[in-house]
């Protein structure tokens, strides 16, 4: 080998050590990586000006991927990604897997981790949005969904059928999580091959320190939402299934964005995780030439559905003061609150909250009215959004209250509901923080002593996809079962929201 041969040899690795060129660069970016799962979320303009953040889901112990992003003139580059890093303490319930972040600039065509292609286009008009939430597959130890069948778990099909609609984005409404135990031995026809928590809940104790682990994250989430992962970037809440104590290790390390990837993880090994919401924070979606949509996010992982929960109420009523502030009026813009609990929802009257001991006067358990602890920490701080969009009810429901925005509820999206009874849905004889008694739930938060005007309840599985109407405030909801046929029509004009 001549001398010129031999340091052409020494320096091409030098050159791909130093990322000399963009070519060189894209050239590292290997489809041979073993990705897990990539997809696109949706982040406020002050963690993305694109709003757009990859993630991407890899075994532990290979180093993040590369994004290629392939801008609309035809230029490339490559970027690296961040790991984002369970806690340490959550040790053999996330030994398998890691994740991996990058933010996405504007003006992409396209973009991809690896040999998987992601949402690469904050859209510059929002025609189509797809709404749902309560996905994941119910196993604990007295309640076990069939999860072995698409017709009793119907997810995937679900997730396929949301991404046939093509939609400009996808708001996910919580509640990803619902492996929460091992599956009984009388059940193994419907579970066998569920993770359980890799530490069992002790003796008397409902929930394991930690319940949720990287592979009932894989069975849960990351297998069968792989078609809508594809499909558009997604807007994700955060659901009472992803509390630190339930989903919350696998939530902070694969889909939070504002708190970090270990903020769920116990202080020491086997010690319980602990207790967070994140900041309230807002998108914009442009929907037409002079019309914008504030998405206003609050976390509602916590507090009880059925009682006012002192400690929790003096966290949340300041995540809905500046949900409050971010929906000021302005000409053109509609706000939506999106939140998991419903703030006016109508639970399945022989569900059962433990009752609350801190609640004064005694908490009396679940009232069909939910989630009290989110109808008294935003008393009087509702009445700025348009519509108030949650999940959390395994219903598509609509519950309008006088004088308050429209609460539409998609918790239809393939957890199994309470009850497939439509009579324990109906309508409560009192209002919002009052009990059968008359008296208030806590006599420092008056109860609202109205009947909802607009009741619609269905329990059907499926999604929604919200299409803009031609004038402001005015949206067509197509309520579609898991093969993305209709089942329902559902008209927004202002506050209201009737269905058909
Ligand atoms: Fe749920
Ligand atoms: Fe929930």
């Amino acid at each position: 080998m001549k001398f010129t041969q031999k340091l052409a040899v020494l320096m091409v690795p030098a050159l791909l050590v130093l990322g000399f060129s963009a070519s060189s660069a894209v050239a590292k970016s290997s489809p041979r990586h073993g990705i897990v799962a990539a997809y696109t979320l949706v982040v406020p303009n002050s963690i993305a000006k694109s709003h757009l953040q990859v993630r991407a889901v890899i075994p532990n112990g290979v180093a993040c991927p590369t994004v290629t992003k392939t801008y609309a003139n035809g230029y490339k580059r490559a970027s690296p990604m961040k790991l984002r890093a369970p806690g340490a303490t959550t040790g053999p319930a996330f030994a398998s897997l890691r994740a991996c972040q990058a933010n996405l600039p504007s003006g992409l065509s396209y973009a991809r981790v690896g040999a998987i292609g992601v949402p690469a286009k904050f859209q510059p008009k929002f025609d189509k949005i797809a709404v749902f939430g309560d996905t994941g597959c119910r196993v604990t130890a007295t309640q076990v969904q069939n999860c072995s069948t698409p017709a009793t778990w119907p997810f995937a099909r679900n997730a396929e059928s949301v991404a046939a609609a093509k939609p400009d984005v996808i708001f996910f409404t919580g509640d990803f999580f619902y492996r929460e135990a091992a599956c009984p031995a009388d059940k193994l026809a419907f579970c066998g091959a569920s993770p359980p928590p890799a530490i069992p809940p002790a003796a008397g104790q409902q929930y394991a320190p930690i319940t949720d682990t990287d592979y009932g994250w894989v069975a849960d989430t990351l297998i069968p939402m792989a078609p809508a992962f594809a499909a558009a970037p997604i807007l994700v809440t955060r659901g009472n299934h992803e509390s630190c104590f339930r989903g919350g290790n696998g939530w902070m390390m694969l889909f939070e964005i504002k708190l970090k990837p270990d903020s769920c993880a116990p202080t020491a090994a086997g010690a319980s995780a602990p207790n967070n919401i994140a900041p309230t924070y807002s998108v914009d979606f442009p929907i037409t030439s002079g019309r914008t949509l504030r998405a206003i996010m609050v976390d509602t992982n916590a507090g009880s559905n059925s009682g006012i929960t002192p400690e929790w109420q003096a966290l949340q009523k300041p995540a809905y003061q500046k949900a409050d502030k971010l929906a000021a009026p302005k000409t053109g813009r509609e706000s939506w609150l999106i939140t998991h609990r419903p703030m006016f929802g109508i639970d399945d009257v022989h569900q059962f909250d433990p009752p609350d001991p801190t609640a004064i006067p005694p908490d009396p358990g679940e009232l069909n009215w939910t989630s009290i602890d989110q109808t008294g920490a935003a008393l009087g701080l509702t009445s700025r959004f348009n519509l108030m969009i949650a999940s959390d009810v395994h219903v598509a429901q609509v519950v309008q209250m006088p004088g308050q925005p429209a609460q539409v509820v998609f918790g239809n999206g393939g957890s199994v509901p309470d009850s497939t009874n439509p009579a324990d849905y109906s309508v409560p004889a009192y209002g919002p923080l009052n009990t059968p008694a008359g008296h208030a739930i806590n006599p420092a938060y008056p109860p609202i002593n109205q009947l909802p005007s607009y009741v619609w309840t269905k329990i059907q599985y499926g999604h929604a996809i919200f299409t803009p109407s031609a004038k402001t405030g005015r949206w067509s909801i197509s309520q579609r079962n898991t093969a993305g046929k209709q089942f329902a029509a559902c008209t927004a004009v202002g506050k209201k929201v009737t269905c058909k």
